[in-house]
């Protein structure tokens, strides 16, 4: 089925009558659904058949246009089930994905994983000590589920977008720790089996390669994000649990080498950290060639975690014509995708939004793969090619390395 077959169900989705698509069976959000909605085509067709033998051919075309629906819903979930060997992913939030029919559609024709880009922070999730807001999450978590889709945790501890109560100094350090690990508990106790991969701990690390003084460090020390990926192992062993920084794409600048550090040193102590997440918030003319962010995962991968690509946007802020700065930024996004895609154990590549018109760095950034309008731009077919989904601008002679789309190892 074409692109646009693909686009017309993803809209006919978006107003699917619940029953249409249940509830995933076991075995992941895309197992069975495809079989499922071809068995009921074959039935539909069947009656059909039935109804046009009696003459009833009124109610025979309504039971074929029936069928044909439930052919193109086990098209979609087949396509879902089956392409990308590496998910590709994009932050999303609950306004802009229930607003925008453009978003949803672009999301659902273009990524297999979503981030919620606030909605599970600790100021959404709980405003109050113990008062938990899992609405907007919950929302997210089930579109998520419905359209067979990844979901990435983000983020359990951050010292950024806190609740008044964990900064304004009320609690001493013993309670502090307390609500931490209770907070971590209680969101994955909520998700487990649904969300797979969280970013447990966000930006512990600074540029300089110390640790950010946020209200968790100066409370805590350094062992507070041990004790948050611990509780969250407790929550939810099933769970990859991620540590997710900005600025570490360079393998060798002081901020990388200590995250490096902090990964090696918890996981000697038999701390279950499982991936590192890079950010990769990065500029046309800041940004990491594919042979430096290819060591940087390799180095990472050598400590025996995981690596994802997981908020990555590309400024345009070099000068030039448009399309030469569009150019520009396919590069950069072909890079990191390539650099992904080599190593085995870097798991997905999200960025940072869908589309210009919503991004965090605002529209004048041009920063994503999809542009104000929600057309593709042209590092929408580097990422996309690299990752085995539909063939972009790029031909794979010159894709050296590991042959597009072969199963990963
Ligand atoms: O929800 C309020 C709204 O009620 C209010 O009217 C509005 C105006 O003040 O603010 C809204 O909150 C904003 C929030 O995003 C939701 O839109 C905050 O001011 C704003 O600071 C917050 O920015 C978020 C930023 O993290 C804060 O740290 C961005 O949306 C979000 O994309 C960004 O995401 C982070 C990742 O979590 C971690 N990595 C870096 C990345 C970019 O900073």
């Amino acid at each position: 089925m074409g692109v646009g077959g693909v686009a017309t169900v993803a809209l006919s989705l978006l107003s699917a009558p619940a029953a249409a698509l249940g509830t995933p069976p076991p075995g992941g959000p895309c197992a069975g659904h495809a079989a499922r909605h071809d068995r009921i085509a074959s039935v539909l067709d069947r009656r059909a058949e039935v109804h046009a033998r009696r003459g009833h051919l009124a109610t025979a075309r309504a039971y074929r246009r029936r069928a044909r629906w439930q052919v193109e819903l086990a098209h979609y979930y087949g396509e879902q089930a089956r392409r990308h060997p590496l998910p590709r992913g994009a932050a999303v939030a609950y306004r802009t994905l229930r607003r925008s029919t453009a978003l949803r559609r672009s999301f659902l024709m273009g990524f297999e994983q979503l981030t919620p880009e606030n909605e599970m922070k600790m100021e959404r999730l709980q405003p109050a000590p113990g008062v938990f807001r899992f609405r907007e999450a919950d929302w997210i978590v089930r579109f998520a589920r419905k359209y067979c889709k990844r979901i990435r945790g983000h983020t359990l501890v951050y010292g950024r977008q806190l609740p008044r109560w964990a900064s304004d100094g009320r609690f001493d350090a013993a309670r502090l720790g307390f609500e931490m690990e209770w907070h971590v508990r209680s969101v994955m106790d909520r998700y487990r089996g649904r969300v797979g991969e969280w970013d447990v701990v966000n930006e512990a690390i600074a540029a300089d390669g110390e640790y950010t003084r946020n209200v968790w460090f100066r409370a805590l020390g350094k062992s507070y994000v041990e004790r948050a990926f611990r509780a969250a192992h407790d929550a939810d062993p099933g769970a990859a649990l991620f540590y997710n920084d900005s600025g570490i794409e360079l393998p060798n600048h002081p901020h990388t080498v200590a995250v490096r550090a902090m990964i090696a040193d918890l996981r000697r102590r038999g701390v279950p950290v499982h991936g590192v997440g890079i950010q990769n918030h990065v500029s046309t003319t800041h940004n990491a060639s594919e042979a430096a962010l290819a060591k940087t995962i390799r180095k990472f991968t050598k400590l025996g975690v995981t690596v994802a690509i997981t908020e990555m946007d590309v400024k345009l802020d070099s000068p030039g014509a448009p399309a030469r700065r569009l150019e520009r930024q396919r590069l950069v996004y072909r890079a990191a995708a390539r650099a992904c895609r080599r190593n085995p154990r870097c798991t997905s590549f999200s960025t940072w939004g869908v589309g210009d018109r919503v991004s965090w760095l605002g529209p004048a950034a041009q920063g994503l793969l999809f542009d104000f309008g929600y057309q593709r731009k042209p590092a929408y077919s580097a990422v996309s090619h690299s990752f085995g989904s539909p063939p972009g601008r790029e031909t794979s002679q010159d894709e050296p390395g590991r042959p597009l789309g072969a199963p990963r190892l």
